[in-house]
């Protein structure tokens, strides 16, 4: 058989891709290795920007997320055991919305069952061929054994790489560059039975090192904390996360989080990576196939819609028989991509501790911090990276 855009992961990019696609009357079909269950129970980023809510909506593919995504003018940056509020709203007239990527998923899901959408979870023995003749104008396939065991070999106009980033599509961009950075940090995060303890975010640097204080809903709250890549979650209690949370954010004001059962503990580790180029004939990649960023300022996720929004517009002008599309595409992606790449380092490396830290290095990113919110200029910076940037036009 055959489609237009085989598309391997059905994650948020993966399965917005083919929901746009499909809007445009372009085919595709989704697969995915993990199961439904898998990938709606696996807990993730939790922050919109406004652009990325915007598509969600005005695509058609869930208006949950404006009656139960929650709405944020702002974040707070908190040091000296004091909060610092950036004010989105005020500084750059744009606002980001707490809405989890499990929702996202499972939104995009049931919209694509609602529209016919053809996706399959839950495959195994998934591979594509032939990619290095498709720079030869020959077509990839996509093999794949679906969950009732029949066997499938589908000839793709074009096959798009949205499987995550251990990505197996990734392997094919020959003469790719892997550009790579670790980093001596990892988050410690949590889900617990709270109610909330502030109503927006709180982005923490104290001499215990960073913290993140996120919600979910009025009786469930997401938190995270710095710790070391090789922690072992099992070797924290529920009052020893309590104690680390409560001395990370505590400060003369008094702050204190509401606390309550830790129902989930997960250690996510950090690392910086881009694969250039995103495209190798007629295969093209999206999401975190193509870059990961450390969670900080919630990129991630973010940058994901992104591409595939840019890569609909730009696949709708591939069959309408516009040769370079596919490299427009790769082009305006990256754009956004190394914009991203350095916010979410930026962010990261300002907020994070680490046992080697001189006092100087940590006296010097308090004064990096007093420098940033003292000044609106550099409040209305980070207002900007914080809430995204506007795509760059085709053409
Ligand atoms: C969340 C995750 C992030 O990486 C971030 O920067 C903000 C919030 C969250 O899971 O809620």
């Amino acid at each position: 058989s055959r489609t237009q855009v085989g598309i391997v992961g059905a994650g948020p990019a993966g399965l917005m891709l083919s929901h746009l696609l499909a809007r445009a009357g372009i085919d595709s079909v989704a697969v995915d290795t993990r199961d439904y269950e898998t990938i709606s129970t696996t807990h993730r980023a939790g922050i919109l920007e406004h652009d990325s809510v915007r598509l969600l909506v005005d695509s058609g593919a869930c208006d949950r997320v404006l009656t139960e995504g929650r709405e944020h003018d702002g974040i707070s940056l908190r040091f000296n055991g004091e909060h610092h509020r950036i004010d989105f709203q005020e500084l750059v007239g744009a606002t980001t919305t707490l809405y989890p990527q499990t929702d996202v998923f499972v939104d995009l899901a049931k919209a694509r069952e609602r529209d016919g959408g053809d996706v399959r979870f839950a495959v195994t023995d998934s591979d594509i061929t032939d990619v290095r003749a498709t720079t030869d104008g020959e077509r990839p396939r996509m093999r794949f054994t679906d969950a009732d065991g029949e066997r499938h070999d589908i000839e793709c106009d074009v096959v798009v790489g949205a499987d995550g980033s251990r990505s197996v599509t990734r392997q094919h961009v020959e003469g790719r560059e892997e550009l790579f950075r670790s980093y001596p940090y990892a988050w410690f995060g949590i889900l617990c039975e709270a109610p909330q303890s502030y109503d927006e975010l709180i982005y923490s640097r104290s001499e215990r090192g960073f913290a993140l204080i996120s919600q979910r809903t009025d009786k469930v709250q997401r938190m995270y904390f710095g710790c070391s890549p090789d922690e072992d979650v099992d070797a924290w209690s529920d009052d020893r996360i309590w104690e680390e949370l409560q001395t990370r954010v505590a400060g003369e004001d008094g702050f204190e989080l509401q606390q309550g059962p830790i129902i989930e503990k997960t250690v996510l580790p950090f690392r910086s990576f881009v694969c250039e180029p995103m495209r190798y004939g007629r295969l093209v990649l999206a999401g975190d196939a193509a870059h990961t960023v450390p969670p900080t300022g919630a990129k991630g996720l973010n940058l994901a819609l992104a591409d595939v929004r840019v890569l609909a517009e730009e696949l709708e002008r591939f069959f309408a028989g516009k040769d370079d599309a596919l490299d427009a595409y790769a082009e305006r992606a990256l754009a956004r991509v190394w914009r991203a790449q350095h916010f979410s380092y930026w962010m990261t490396t300002m907020l994070h501790t680490t046992e080697e830290d001189s006092d100087f290095d940590d006296r010097r990113h308090l004064g990096e911090l007093e420098s940033l919110v003292s000044s609106e200029n550099g409040r209305a910076w980070l207002a900007e990276c914080y809430t995204g940037w506007p795509n760059k036009p085709a053409g």
